[in-house]
């Protein structure tokens, strides 16, 4: 991505920024079909929409063929505002929703019983609990293999320190609960962390097959998890899909021996279906000199991209002249937000060590796009420091439209009341 743009998705930035506010996130529509249709060859793309989960963008997937995953009964709720079914609606004999957790709060077991929406479960303890409330429903096993992968620690979902899926020795225990509780055990689950290599992945592999064999015949589909890495650094190659569906689709088939039976193969990515169809849009307020370094202050901060301050996460980063100059030559710079908290910056390491980028040297009024925000941008923006949830813009066909209006202080101040003895004077 070079350092100085005009454009996003074809369209003038600048022209974008005083029609819209800013910040803003703009997500090309383009993008997501394109990594979309690299995933074809899996019987069922399964997105998790945890990763960005806009209504708008799940009516995208949903018109795509694409079903979804729900982590939280706001996920399924979200899910059917976008038109999707627990039925099934988008493609034959294929749940539009799956539920994925390690519990069921109160809203998730009312949600599943209201709507029968199929379960991956996370923890024994679920299995017994939904035979209560949803007999007889179609359940999937979260296994946690014994060893995990990911882009950082936080995101690390296998091994025994991490919390999530049925540990693999409980396995068999939990087929058995499956019986008592009534409920259908046909299908197993393992995404192990996001940012999977494939040596790494043959392991996953290696361990879903001997699962299957112990689940039997009963098993009618596995999945992949999600966990495809995407380039945030410009000298980070594309990840092969073909090769990662050539590596499932081999298990799949010793499986399919094994059980003596078709077996459906879905994969679950969150990341590799947005991320790098989105940028974060925010404007460059101040800039400052703090002894030696330069600081470029953007009126967005970790309330609307959270990855730099929450794993050190890195994203490509360009500027657009606000006037349609020319940008100065590159310098060091660190870039951060308006938050009045000093992990605010988006050019940081983990741990929280800042760093300085080289940028092209820009004035106050200048645009800052911070690129390939689009999973788990938005979807973990905040309200701290009482600001406003940005908007959020869809390209099709070289037109942006609003998917998400800019917050106002009512929206954030709803819910909040003062008691009546501190009311007045
Ligand atoms: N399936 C399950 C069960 C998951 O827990 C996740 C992610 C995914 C699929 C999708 O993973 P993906 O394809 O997006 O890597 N907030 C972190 C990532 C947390 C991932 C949590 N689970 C980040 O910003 O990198």
């Amino acid at each position: 991505m070079p350092s100085s743009i005009r454009t996003l998705a074809g369209l003038e930035i600048a022209a974008l920024a005083e029609k819209h506010g800013t910040p803003f996130f703009l997500y090309d529509r383009a993008v997501i079909e394109q990594r979309v249709s690299e995933l074809k060859a899996f019987d069922v793309i399964r997105y998790a929409q945890k990763a960005s989960s806009n209504i708008a963008l799940l009516s995208l997937m949903r018109k795509r063929g694409v079903v979804v995953d729900a982590v939280s009964a706001g996920e399924i709720e979200r899910a059917l505002r976008a038109g999707y079914r627990p039925e099934g609606t988008v493609a034959p004999g294929v749940p539009d929703i799956v539920f994925t957790a390690d519990l069921f709060d109160a809203d998730a077991v009312e949600a599943i019983r209201t709507h029968r929406v199929p379960v991956n479960v996370g923890s024994p303890d679920m299995i017994t609990q939904l035979g209560k409330f949803f007999p007889g429903a179609p359940v999937t096993l979260r296994l946690n293999p014994g060893f995990g992968h990911g882009h950082s620690r936080k995101t690390n979902t296998g091994g025994e320190w991490s919390k999530h899926g049925i540990w693999h020795t409980q396995l068999e225990e939990c087929l058995r609960l499956g019986l008592e509780a009534g409920v259908k055990i046909h299908g197993l689950h393992m995404h192990i962390g996001s940012g999977t290599d494939f040596e790494h992945l043959a392991q996953v592999c290696g361990a879903m097959v001997r699962a299957a064999k112990t689940v039997g015949p009963q098993l009618e589909v596995i999945s992949a998890g999600g966990g495809l890495p995407i380039p945030y650094k410009k000298n980070q190659g594309r990840i092969d899909t073909a090769a990662y569906y050539a590596l499932w689709d081999s298990a799949r088939k010793e499986i399919e021996a094994a059980v003596g039976h078709a077996v459906r193969l879905e994969v679950e990515p969150g990341r590799y279906l947005v991320a790098e169809s989105c940028a974060l849009v925010t404007q460059i307020r101040s800039i400052k000199k703090v002894d030696g370094n330069l600081f470029y202050l953007v009126d967005a901060g970790f309330d609307t991209l959270v990855r730099p301050a929450m794993y050190g996460s890195y994203h490509e980063i360009s500027i657009c002249a606000a006037g349609g100059r020319t940008l100065g030559a590159e310098q060091d710079v660190v870039v951060a937000g308006p938050l009045c908290e000093s992990g605010d910056v988006f050019t940081q390491e983990e741990g929280g060590v800042v760093v300085t980028r080289k940028l092209p040297e820009a004035q106050v009024g200048d645009y800052l796009i911070l690129h390939d925000a689009g999973a788990y941008g938005a979807a973990m923006s905040s309200n701290y420091n009482t600001r406003k949830l940005a908007t959020e813009l869809l390209v099709s066909n070289g037109k942006a439209e609003v998917i998400r209006e800019r917050q106002t202080y009512d929206h954030i101040l709803q819910f909040e009341r003062i008691p009546e003895d501190l009311k007045g004077n």
